[in-house]
């Protein structure tokens, strides 16, 4: 008998075949119970579609990588060497028998430069999941992505935070993220907000000094 006891991640470019998983990933982490943050209680309805994501997959703007997870199976050796691998271990053994699994997704849209020259991009569908955050992986996608964008000649990240999520405001600015000061409307169905007139605070992060 073999069990999952070692891991290893893979962060990568998303393709067609993630649509399906990557729509459950985005379900489970921003609308699920269990992760140590969650709008479940401010929003309902269903995050994304598989339509959105092939939409983000066909757009030439859009980066969209994917963190998958994958299980070394062998021989049980001892209970410590199970415990070494005990960060990862939750979701691996949700990765079933084909032996991966998402465990994050993350995308940026660029926009083309502005009247100063200036060129952003927006992060979104950000999202690890429930079983597997708080072990440093929302930070590696996010610094993956701020890597490509650097290469790619970006200037500045955006990202919408969802107003009185304050651990996520507080996620983001040690991330290197401000508040701008500006705010724009819930972008969804505004029926879905628990709490009425609920809207979205902006934050940037330079990307390149000079
Ligand atoms: C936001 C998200 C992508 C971060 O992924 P993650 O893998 O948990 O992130 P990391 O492990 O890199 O970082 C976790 C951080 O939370 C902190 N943390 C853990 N538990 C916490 C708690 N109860 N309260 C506040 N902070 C907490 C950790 O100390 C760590 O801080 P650090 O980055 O300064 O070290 C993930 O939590 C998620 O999918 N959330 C739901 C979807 C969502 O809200 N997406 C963003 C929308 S704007």
């Amino acid at each position: 008998m073999t069990t999952p006891s070692s891991t290893s991640l893979t962060i990568r470019r998303a393709g067609e075949a993630d649509v399906v998983e990557i729509v459950d990933l985005a379900q489970a982490a921003y609308r699920g119970e269990g992760g140590w943050t969650t709008e479940a209680h401010l929003v309902s309805g269903s995050r994304t579609h598989a339509d959105e994501v092939r939409g983000m997959l066909a757009d030439p703007a859009v980066t969209l990588l994917v963190a998958e997870l994958e299980a070394t199976e062998r021989e049980p050796e001892s209970p410590g060497a199970e415990e070494a691998d005990a960060g990862t271990s939750g979701a691996a053994e949700s990765a079933g028998t084909s032996g991966t699994s998402l465990v994050g997704c993350c995308y940026t849209r660029q926009d083309p430069a502005d009247d100063a020259g200036t060129i952003r991009a927006e992060l979104g569908l950000f999202a690890v999941h429930p079983s597997a955050q708080s072990r440093g992986l929302g930070g590696r996608l996010l610094e993956s992505q701020a890597d490509l964008l650097g290469q790619a000649g970006v200037d500045v990240l955006m990202i919408q935070v969802l107003q009185s999520r304050t651990e996520l405001h507080a996620w983001y600015e040690r991330h290197g993220f401000l508040r701008t000061g500006a705010a724009v409307p819930f972008p969804g169905d505004p029926e879905w907000l628990q709490v009425q007139g609920l809207g979205m605070d902006l934050m940037e992060r330079p990307l390149r000094t000079s």
